[in-house]
């Protein structure tokens, strides 16, 4: 007789609450977005008591934490969060990840930069060799889209600016997202470093400097625990 695969919820769901076990307790959590940390959210709800709070990354993961009587707290309030706990686009056999499918990239940078730990949740699916299947999300300023998209074209990339209810989609942050498709990033370092300097690039959407330190990936047979550094 053969079992159904878990729908890739389940495997959310499964990996949400197994990033219980990286929330220190007494301490601020960062918290991520997605559909995927909003299991985690839901899970930390169970152990609010334990925590002092948490740092987000998004208007939407703030509203569900404060919804939940989870206390979310200004980033610049707090030096250092002992652990970031946030999902991914892709993650490779690095840790590098493409991010910001949900819009969040640039606080999900912020957050990630002050966390000592990052540790990625994510369903099999993620888990890919190189980077660029995903449409790289980067988060632009809108005056400078037109020369961003040249700039991609001529990597081999073709950019198209996020659009919402028939108009460019505005950040949290008020600004505009290109996704990338036709790009395999086997550089993730170098690619993030050059890319973030060019003029009107917020935030790319590769996070290689602020790679995972862990992942926890939920597959078919459980939660497999994938360690990015010893
Ligand atoms: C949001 C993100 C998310 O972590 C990423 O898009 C994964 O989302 P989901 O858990 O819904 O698959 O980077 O900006």
């Amino acid at each position: 007789m053969s079992t159904a695969a878990p729908a890739p919820n389940e495997l959310k769901a499964l990996v949400g609450r197994a990033a219980l076990a990286y929330v220190v307790p007494g301490e601020i959590i960062g918290v991520g977005t997605g559909s995927t940390v909003n299991c985690f959210i839901d899970a930390l709800a169970g152990i609010k008591g334990d925590i002092r709070g948490a740092v987000s990354s998004s208007v939407a993961s703030t509203e569900r934490l404060r919804a939940l009587g989870i206390a979310v707290l200004d980033s610049n309030d707090v030096e250092e969060l002992a652990v970031y706990i946030d999902g991914a686009d892709e993650i490779d056999p690095h840790g590098c990840m493409i991010k910001g499918g949900g819009g969040a990239l640039t606080r999900e940078k912020i957050v990630a930069a002050q966390s000592k730990r990052f540790v990625c949740i994510a369903d099999a699916s993620k888990r890919v060799d190189v980077l660029g299947a995903f449409p790289l999300p980067v988060e632009v300023i809108p005056m400078a889209t037109r020369r961003i998209v040249r700039q991609f074209a001529a990597l081999g990339g073709v950019a198209q600016v996020r659009e919402k209810d028939g108009a460019p989609l505005v950040t949290d942050n008020g600004q505009h997202i290109v996704d990338v498709t036709g790009l395999r990033i086997s550089e993730p370092m170098a690619f993030e470093t050059e890319v973030s300097q060019w003029p009107g690039v917020v935030t790319v959407g590769v996070f290689a400097h602020q790679r995972a330190d862990v992942c926890l990936l939920g597959t078919p047979t459980g939660v497999q625990t994938l360690n990015f550094r010893t």
